[in-house]
């Protein structure tokens, strides 16, 4: 089947709907997403959206803020226009009907954390990213001109008339399976955009929901396209430590609020590493807590918030109270065992400031786009931000281009060719290849990274990523070989990008070359497959 729209929106958090809901008014949108139209990484976000909305706060202090977390890496002219910016579509969601908490003496309650001086974060209680994404799917699903695709999940853009590779050119949508009917639909559009957020599934323990599999980074990478500073990936200090708690992320707003960080042995140690103690920026204190655990040989250490009152945290926090309370924890009175777990990618594909990539007809934005904000270390809750201003940025460049620049008719493209291949009947080849990525990545590609680990790597993904190219060849795809394959993708990119920066900095820290070498390394990595 042909689907023919103005806009080809891939992904459903809050930038795929943002985008979409702003240049509906232009065009037809046609937006695809893997599963629910609900699942993403937005939907999980606990903490909130950072924007300078406080009396006592500054577009200076935030720029700080930003660029101090970014370790010399972030793009300062991005980052004034995010954050000077941010604000006023903050008030935009607010307008739309999305209800962030108050404080009881009125005006927004800001909460705090990690590498903020101010309270500065927009909340709805702990279930912010619910809040907003049931509001912006409301607001689409009801729309005249947005056709939702569900269980579609893109396989490869379609560029030039062709899905071949290296090749500069115009990109004119994409191949897409629907995974119910098992069928690969051409999409068709003018302009088609990357809104497929995170890769945290490439690790064996991450925050993320399983559709981060870093579908738009692979895409775009086989595509030709330049990805960059794939080695900056964030560890969030503290998920839930328990065999069924699944990703579950126990929001930084819970140390923005005075929770403590205890060893097994009740001993608090973060002032020993940054002078922000629990609310250091997240590299310092996601190492940290990995240094200690090597150290000692335990599993996990403890968040204490229980010198709160039970109805301050019962309030503050319901969704992490109840969560916790279900897997035997009471905050109220006991500290929880915590870990970290990878949490969100700060590399991604190289934008502009209006989320065009190289390609022309290409968009990126959200957590797949790489636009220069966030350097070498994401502040805190600055994602839903980027998220919001990039979605606006990019709908406004596509709008005013839609009937001039793309006037010319869609060329005819082929169908997908599935060639010779059949269907696979050993899926264990699948689950064997993914376990044993999300498993090297932990140990080799993790918080701290040493040469030999990251060569090992390198071995590794080299023999994955052959076989794994044959396997897709011979067998009809599959929504899991799909993923696979663009997981494979995805740590490639990591685990060179990684080897490529012989320093530490932010995010990526290296035992064999432990300093920052401004001289040699004060720039982005840009990779080309
Ligand atoms: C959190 O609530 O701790 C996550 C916020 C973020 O990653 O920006």
């Amino acid at each position: 089947m042909e689907i023919i729209s103005d806009f080809l929106i891939i992904g459903s958090g809050i930038s795929g709907l943002t985008l979409a809901l702003k240049v509906a008014e232009a065009g037809s949108v046609s937006l695809v997403t893997k599963t629910d139209i609900e699942e993403s990484a937005t939907y999980y976000a606990q903490g909130g959206i950072a924007g300078v909305l406080g009396p006592d706060d500054s577009f200076a202090s935030h720029i700080t803020d930003t660029e101090t977390a970014g370790a010399g890496l972030c793009h300062s002219s991005v980052v004034k226009t995010v954050i000077e910016e941010g604000p006023a579509l903050i008030n935009e969601l607010r307008e739309l009907g999305i209800g962030f908490s108050d404080r009881t003496c009125g005006g927004l309650d800001l909460g705090k954390e990690g590498g903020h001086s101010i309270r500065r974060v927009v909340h709805a209680g702990d279930f912010t990213g619910r809040v907003i994404e049931e509001v912006l799917v409301k607001a689409v699903t009801g729309h005249k001109n947005i056709s939702i695709y569900t269980d579609h999940i893109a396989v490869n853009l379609i560029k030039d008339g062709t899905s071949g590779r290296h090749r500069p050119g115009v990109v004119r949508g994409a191949y897409v399976l629907d995974k119910i009917a098992s069928t690969v639909h051409t999409f068709l559009a003018k302009n088609t955009v990357l809104a497929t957020g995170g890769a945290g599934k490439v690790y064996l323990y991450t925050s993320n929901p399983d559709v981060a599999t870093g579908d738009g980074i692979a895409m775009a990478a086989r595509a030709g396209l330049t990805i960059s500073n794939m080695e900056f990936v964030q560890f969030h200090p503290t998920c839930l430590y328990h065999p069924h708690a699944k990703n579950f992320l126990i929001s930084e707003a819970v140390r923005g609020e005075g929770a403590i960080l205890r060893l097994a042995d009740g001993r608090p140690f973060m002032k020993k590493y940054h002078p922000m103690a629990e609310l250091g920026p997240r590299d310092i204190v996601a190492r940290a807590i990995d240094f200690e655990l090597k150290k000692s040989g335990q599993e996990c250490v403890y968040l204490d918030m229980t010198d709160k009152s039970a109805k301050f945290i019962k309030e503050r926090f319901p969704n992490i109270y109840e969560r916790c309370l279900s897997f035997g924890f009471d905050m109220t009175v006991e500290p929880i065992p915590v870990v970290p777990a990878a949490h969100y990618i700060c590399g991604g594909i190289k934008t502009d400031m209006s989320g065009r990539t190289e390609l022309k007809g290409l968009y990126a934005i959200g957590e797949c786009a790489c636009t220069g904000l966030h350097g070498a270390n994401r502040l805190a809750s600055n994602s839903l931000l980027e998220g919001l201003v990039f979605s606006r940025r990019a709908a406004l460049d596509m709008s005013a281009s839609i009937n001039t620049a793309h006037a010319e008719p869609l060329p005819s493209v082929p169908p997908w060719r599935p060639g010779s291949a059949v269907r696979s009947d050993e899926a264990v080849v699948i689950t064997q290849n993914w376990e044993e990525i999300r498993r090297f990545m932990w140990n080799y590609v993790g918080i701290v990274r040493s040469e030999r680990r990251l060569e090992r790597a390198l071995r590794r993904i080299t023999l994955l990523e052959k076989e794994i190219e044959e396997y897709y060849w011979d067998f009809t795809i599959t929504s899991d070989l799909v993923e696979l394959r663009n997981i494979a993708t995805v740590a490639g990119l990591i685990i060179r990008s990684a080897i490529m920066r012989k320093e530490s900095r932010g995010l990526h820290y290296n035992i064999d070359y432990p300093e920052r070498d401004d001289k040699n390394f004060g720039r982005d990595t840009e990779i080309k497959l």
